[in-house]
């Protein structure tokens, strides 16, 4: 059933929980995690980034996607569809196809900028009755071919955007996005605080592949509602897929293991159990 994310995160802020918002590639990735959803019985956000939109033909055509899928397997749980760091642009075009919630990303903006498109995207999406993230501070790391250092989102700066109306807010408190450096500080804690005391639309944490569980755990309790997972999942069907390639499946000539719809099947129910798992670290309850 597709909503938009109001309610879940509303509920997930006030109930010190959080619900995993996990990034889409194609058929396998969509059904390997509406899969983790049902089997969980849980509330799920399926997002696109702007590039895996353009990967698969379009924001309309994600959309039918997940629709049709969530139809043809049966999906009863909710499911937030959602655009993923959508620039103006692609903010608007996802309010226009009919998507349930969208990020408008304009923190490389000047922070007057950002918030002046943030209040536009607010008034279109909300509208319709559709969610809206904005972002504050930035997140480190590499998303997209996008690279950033990654910078502690302002406080100040981000009770003006919360007040906005935005739906729920992502902050930078030292995350990265794709692989953690060795190097890496960890989670800024006491920047965290300081913007949970302030604002209190549900807070969004980037960058959830690699950190590790203990400091998600403190973040959700401390007011993250929402985790984004995009590398991990990426990582766990790209080495399930070479282990059925290295254990030689893919030459099977008589079990046709060379067959697409074998030969990424384990990758698949990879992504599932991954998104289980962290359904799990997330304390997302149960319907
Ligand atoms: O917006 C998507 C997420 O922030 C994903 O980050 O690839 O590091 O899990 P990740
Ligand atoms: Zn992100």
């Amino acid at each position: 059933v597709l909503t938009n994310g109001n309610e879940i995160f509303n509920n997930a802020r006030k109930g010190k929980y959080a619900v995993g918002a996990f990034n889409i590639n194609d058929l396998e990735w969509t059904r390997g995690i509406l899969a983790a959803a049902q089997e969980t019985n849980t509330p799920i956000l399926v997002q696109t980034s702007m590039g895996a939109a353009k990967y698969m033909g379009g924001y309309e055509l994600c959309l039918h996607l997940v629709q049709d899928t969530i139809k043809s397997m049966g999906i009863t749980v909710p499911v937030v569809m959602h655009l993923d760091h959508g620039n103006y642009e692609a903010a608007k075009e996802c309010i226009e196809v009919g998507y349930n919630s969208v990020m408008f990303d304009g923190h490389d903006l000047p922070f007057d900028e950002n918030l002046e498109k943030t209040k536009e995207i607010v008034k279109l999406a909300h509208a319709k009755g559709m969610s809206v993230e904005a972002e504050v501070g930035s997140i480190g790391g590499t998303e997209d071919g996008i690279t950033g250092a990654g910078e502690l989102a302002d406080v100040e700066e981000a009770k003006t955007l919360a007040a906005t109306g935005v739906d729920y807010l992502a902050v930078g408190i030292g995350n990265i996005h794709g692989v953690y450096p060795e190097n890496w500080q960890g989670l800024n804690f006491d920047r965290l605080q300081e913007l949970a005391a302030e604002i209190s639309t549900p807070l969004v944490l980037h960058g959830g592949s690699g950190i590790p569980k203990e400091q998600i755990v403190k973040a959700i309790s401390m007011g993250i509602s929402k985790v984004n997972v995009n590398t991990e999942l990426q990582l766990s069907f790209a080495k399930a897929t070479r282990e059925y390639i290295e254990a030689g499946h893919d030459q099977d000539v008589n079990a046709k293991g060379y067959d697409p719809r074998k030969l990424l099947a384990p990758g698949t129910k990879a992504i599932t159990d991954t998104t289980k798992e962290r359904i799990e670290w997330f304390g997302t309850p149960s319907i």
